[in-house]
């Protein structure tokens, strides 16, 4: 049920790009991701869930899978990124607009400190659904001021956390259920 085609912010991106950019003009067809497949009905929810292989993730890379009809980055971040990552705000969420860690996997009010949007105990890997919050496009890898994405639709800015630092965009990059269920195999769902 996975690929693996992707790397940080190539063709693949490109493509979502394309994508992006249909979805600003027929807004309907941007906002209708956001609105209704962020809430699948119960029965969905329960059978839906994907493994992925991400032993071919070169740190630095990211992998885009379709999970849920929405795509969803598995960046395997380098120590200069998780370093930068920490670096950037320490523990203190105040100069964010969300500072909700968006993280399904933690209670509910977890903030967005760096170590609460990773994979559990993992800072290695971050998963995130590759949805801009403000109307639905699919942000690009690797761009943006604060090193993460960038969203070009209406220019939201997103760091290396995946959170949300300048734009239009009101919260954070979402994170799906996700865990590693075997040392190189992550499941979302
Ligand atoms: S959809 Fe508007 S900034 Fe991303």
């Amino acid at each position: 049920m996975s690929h693996v085609d992707d790397d940080g912010g190539s063709r693949r991106d490109f493509l979502y790009v394309a994508t992006g950019a249909a979805g600003a003009i027929t807004v309907g067809a941007a906002v209708w991701p956001l609105v209704n497949q962020m809430n699948p009905s119960a029965d969905v929810q329960a059978m839906a869930s994907i493994q992925v292989d991400v032993s071919a993730v070169e740190p630095g890379t990211q992998l885009t899978v379709k999970f849920l009809g929405k795509p969803v980055f598995i960046r395997r971040r380098t120590p200069q990124e998780i370093e930068e990552a920490i670096a950037d705000l320490g523990g203190d969420v105040s100069p964010l607009g969300d500072q909700n860690a968006r993280n399904p996997n933690l209670p509910p009010d977890a903030l967005a400190v760096d170590e609460n949007r990773v994979l559990e105990g993992n800072e290695e890997w971050l998963v995130m659904i590759g949805v801009c919050t403000h109307l639905g496009c699919v942000p690009l890898g690797n761009a943006g001021e604060f090193g993460g994405w960038f969203c070009p639709c209406h220019g939201s800015h997103y760091d290396r956390s995946g959170r949300i630092r300048k734009g239009p965009a009101p919260e954070n990059l979402h994170i799906p259920v996700a865990k590693f269920v075997s040392e190189n195999v992550i499941e979302l769902g």
